[in-house]
């Protein structure tokens, strides 16, 4: 495929995941929820996991941002659920790895994640990319804080 292509495929997968989001809403059973913004924006997100013998067997997610913030929040939730906490963090290592352009390994199955790997040639919207990204991060790691 060509680059031109390619990137109108991903254009078409990133407004997809921003017009249609995959696990919006929230969880009656969260685990964990974490409220985390992005500092030079002010946009924000609700993330709520569910958590079970280190699986996370749930993901819900809130909030308000640009089309790349809530479609990776979007992708993001896809991907995690049915994966171990191990898993979904370096899955987190990977996509950051990703949006700056370097070498990463595959990150979800079905490959919508790969969409964003054209915002390592925008930094300034790296943080828009990885914002609930690391709001999974800091859900895992206060849930384990208080088991
Ligand atoms: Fe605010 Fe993208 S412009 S998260």
């Amino acid at each position: 495929m060509s680059g031109r292509k390619l990137d109108q495929l991903y254009r078409q997968v990133i407004m997809d995941h921003y017009k249609n989001p995959r696990n919006n809403g929230t969880l009656d059973d969260e685990s964990v929820t974490i409220d985390l913004n992005n500092p030079t924006c002010g946009d924000e997100i609700h993330l709520h996991l569910k958590v079970e013998n280190e699986i996370i067997t749930a993901a819900k997610f809130t909030g308000s941002g640009c089309s790349i913030s809530m479609a990776s929040a979007s992708m993001m939730t896809e991907s995690i659920i049915g994966k171990s906490e191990k898993e979904a963090l370096k899955m987190s290592r990977d996509f950051s790895e990703m949006v700056q352009g370097h070498e990463h390994d595959v990150i979800d199955e079905n490959g919508d994640v790969e969409a964003l790997s054209g915002v390592a040639k925008f930094p300034a919207r790296i943080k828009c990319a990885t914002l609930s990204w690391k709001a999974m991060e800091r859900a895992i790691f206060e849930f384990e804080g208080k088991k």
